[in-house]
């Protein structure tokens, strides 16, 4: 079932848009400059929702270009292979996304003063949705059903590896680093108060307005039917939105409707034990 998957100093990636030069280069040579901003996530756990807020704080809340311009030129994707665009060239601020960890994370962003946005999304959730996007997403197998994806979650046999060490490996720089820790439940609770955490982490100041047109644009709604941020344009051999949305349903608390009692023990059992030692607690923990 891994087939597809190109593993990486542990960790695992889809072969057919990410590849080892790539990775290595963006480890040890990228040059992060002080002024970047990186949204930084485990798959599915909320990325384009912050790529396409931080476009409309950037542009105090005005939708030209979320509206223009297509979301992966935006909010450059750092790691993929299939992104050849020259990062070296951008004018700063960039604002770059990325899903890896902080041990494939560039060396040059911990000696750097850069700003990072790390969301996490309650893994149970990430499951779910990931399994629905492997049937739009051409360069991941058909995972199975969720019963059988399930084991091989916990396991890190999965695009992006293991959501345990990914969680853990960013929770324990964060007094490190530049680090706004948010999760995707979060945004779902409170969006406005979410936007104005981000904008002053930036240190954007926005006016009331600005602020009400970032909610309003980055609800799912408006994400959903905006053709720049909802990869209908994107190549469709890479994800072919006919099968099924990239905006999907954009809720928290799905994981109920598929997991049976056996799958959710299974999980708690995991995740308690994995998660032992994290002196963090999330909206999803009771
Ligand atoms: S990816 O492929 O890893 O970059 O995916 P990512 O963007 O991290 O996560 C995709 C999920 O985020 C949901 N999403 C949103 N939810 C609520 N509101 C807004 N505005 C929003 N934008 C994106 C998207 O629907 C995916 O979740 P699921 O559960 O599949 O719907």
């Amino acid at each position: 079932a891994c087939s597809n998957l190109l593993e990486y100093r542990g960790w695992v990636y889809p072969s057919q848009i990410y590849d080892r030069d790539k990775l290595e280069y963006i480890y040890n040579e990228f040059q992060v400059r002080d002024q970047d901003v990186f949204s930084i996530t485990y798959p599915k756990s909320g990325s384009t929702w912050i790529q396409e807020i931080l476009t409309l704080i950037q542009n105090d809340g005005d939708t030209t270009i979320s509206q223009t311009v297509p979301i992966w030129e935006r909010v450059n994707w750092l790691e993929p292979s299939i992104f050849s665009l020259d990062l070296d060239s951008l004018p700063s601020p960039r604002f770059l996304s990325s899903h890896l960890p902080v041990n494939l994370f560039p060396k040059s962003f911990f000696t750097s003063k850069a700003k990072a946005i790390y969301t996490v999304r309650n893994p149970r959730d990430v499951l779910v949705s990931l399994h629905y996007f492997s049937k739009v997403a051409g360069f991941l197998d058909e995972l199975d059903n969720i019963e059988e994806l399930l084991p091989k979650f916990l396991r890190g046999e999965v695009f992006g590896g293991s959501w345990f060490d990914h969680v853990r490996g960013w929770l324990g720089v964060r007094d490190q680093v530049n680090l706004l820790i948010l999760t995707y439940e979060e945004l779902l609770q409170d969006l406005r108060g979410s936007v104005v955490r981000i904008s002053n982490f930036l240190g954007k100041e926005l006016n009331e307005a600005a602020i009400d047109s970032v909610v309003e644009n980055a609800s799912f709604k408006i994400m959903k039917n905006n053709s720049m941020s909802n990869y209908s344009t994107f190549r469709k051999d890479i994800l072919d939105v006919q099968k099924g949305s990239f905006m999907r349903k954009g809720i928290s608390g799905e994981w109920k409707d598929h997991f049976t009692p056996a799958m959710s023990e299974s999980f708690d059992a995991a995740y308690k034990e994995e998660m032992k030692d994290i002196n963090f607690k999330f909206i999803w923990d009771q």
